[in-house]
């Protein structure tokens, strides 16, 4: 059963005859999050062990290489691998061994109904009970997967005392620690987070989990396993309601004409309710977390009985928001048949090389649809999205990609885009852009026609 931790936001203070300067992790699965917090935690003194079944992603580990794109991720994991205090391994039996608190971080993709896939979620557990079993002491079980409300209690708990013959709250303690890591950030996110959330089984989880925070200052909430779960999709549902009220209000005043959407969200924003951070708007939110979260918990709430209108309309207006984009294409080409339409900015936003999700696959299926033949550039994606969108000719360079193209399109905001003038599309064979993002700097865009979504 899970206990209440009473009490709101509290900032954790050591307790030193409950907390020990190091705790010993074990994380199990080190894609984006994993890594990130692998890397923290090391940083932060603590003796960490990152396992993941792929050879190939802990050999690279190992050698001080990252194996995907997150700027300053190689610095970060070369400066904690130099502290001696963090290891890779496939053997996650022996990561988890010798650990006081395992972190499962193991992936939770959407499967095709919009639930998500918990088997390796499962197997990690099934794992580290196995480990349990013939192990003493007592170990903490954190899951900082994205799991639904009650899997950690209801799934994760009884594959640990199924595969470990152990009772979860005596034998061993259980944990959510959801995390909040925005890709292109994640390194400073997990060394600086804005807030920890801990939900757990009992008092003692909880505080071995804290002791892992004790050097962060952030405000930190004790809760039981459902909420914290909870927390994380309210979370990324609030921030994706956010964007879908935007890109809302950019399509209606581009309606209206004469209103800039960004004055708009300003004008809220001094209203001390409205918080106007997270609200630019653009052709839609994209990436591992959002579309996956709010559909998950959607569906979880409709099979409960509760269809949700509000997070079914974030998500309707999201599925249409790329379109935008085509409609105002058409309305400046009249036709898009024949015509060559260059896409800036293929991963789903500007510092990660992430197609999941990205809107600029829907944009640019609904640009070949209407006939266009369409050029993407990236600064680092190229073969995915080609993949992802076969008939999509992927540039090695901007002007490559501007090359005698008829219409130009920005969907993502890499920083880059805001240095581009006037000049960057003088070989464009009709100089028209249409920023979906809202990045340009529209005085250095001599000799352009610009349209810009939101006005
Ligand atoms: C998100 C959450 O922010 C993070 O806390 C969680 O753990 C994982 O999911 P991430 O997917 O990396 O992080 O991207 P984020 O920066 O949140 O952006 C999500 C999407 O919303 C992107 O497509 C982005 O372009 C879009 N977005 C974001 C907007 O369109 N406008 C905004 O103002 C902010």
């Amino acid at each position: 059963m899970d206990r209440e931790h009473g009490g709101g936001p509290r900032t954790l203070k050591a307790i030193p005859e409950l907390t020990r300067p190091m705790t010993r992790v074990a994380i199990i699965g080190t894609g984006h999050v994993g890594l990130a917090t692998a890397i923290a935690f090391a940083q932060w003194g603590h003796e960490v062990v990152g396992a993941d079944v792929s050879e190939k992603i802990v050999g690279d580990l190992r050698a001080g290489k990252t194996t995907h794109y997150e700027p300053g991720l190689p610095d970060a994991l070369g400066r904690s691998l130099a502290t001696g205090r963090l290891s890779f391994t496939t053997d996650v039996e022996g990561a988890a061994l010798p650990a006081d608190v395992v972190f499962v971080c193991v992936g939770t993709p959407p499967k095709k109904d919009g639930s998500i896939d918990l088997s390796q979620v499962r197997k990690a557990a099934g794992t580290v009970g196995l480990v349990m079993r013939s192990a003493p002491g007592y170990k903490v079980v954190t899951v900082k997967s994205t799991v639904l409300p009650g899997t950690t209690g209801g799934v994760v708990q009884p594959a640990l005392e199924r595969a470990s013959g152990k009772k979860g709250g005596t034998d061993f303690g259980l944990a959510v620690n959801p995390e909040f890591l925005r890709e292109g950030s994640a390194v400073n996110d997990a060394l600086h987070p804005d807030r920890i959330v801990i939900g757990a089984i009992d008092e003692r989880s909880l505080r071995a989990v804290e002791a892992i925070y004790v050097s962060v200052q952030a405000p930190t909430m004790a809760t039981n396993l459902r909420t914290a779960e909870m927390i994380k999709y309210a979370t990324n549902a609030f921030l994706a309601t956010k964007v879908s009220f935007a890109n809302e209000f950019a399509n209606i005043c581009d309606t209206f004409g004469g209103i800039n959407v960004d004055d708009v969200i300003e004008g809220i924003g001094l209203d001390p309710r409205i918080n106007p951070k997270f609200m630019k708007a653009g052709l839609g939110f994209g990436g591992s977390c959002f579309p996956k979260d709010v559909q998950a918990i959607a569906a979880a709430a409709h099979s409960r009985r509760y269809p949700s209108r509000i997070l079914t309309a974030v998500l309707s207006l999201n599925e249409v928001q790329p379109l935008r984009a085509v409609r105002l294409a058409e309305t400046a080409l009249v036709s898009l048949r024949g015509r060559r339409v260059a896409i800036l900015g293929l991963s789903f936003k500007g510092g990660s090389d992430d197609i999941r999700e990205s809107r600029a696959v829907p944009l640019a299926r609904a640009l070949l649809r209407k006939g266009a033949k369409v050029v993407g550039y990236d600064p680092v994606v190229r073969d995915e999205f080609q993949k992802a969108v076969p008939r999509v000719e992927v540039a090695n360079d901007l002007s490559t990609a501007l090359e005698a193209a008829d219409l130009c399109i920005v969907h993502n905001d890499w920083p880059q885009w805001r240095e581009l003038k006037g000049a960057d599309f003088q070989g464009m064979r009709r100089k028209i852009v249409i920023d979906g993002r809202r990045i340009l700097n529209r005085q250095a865009l001599n000799g352009v026609r610009l349209i810009v979504l939101g006005g």
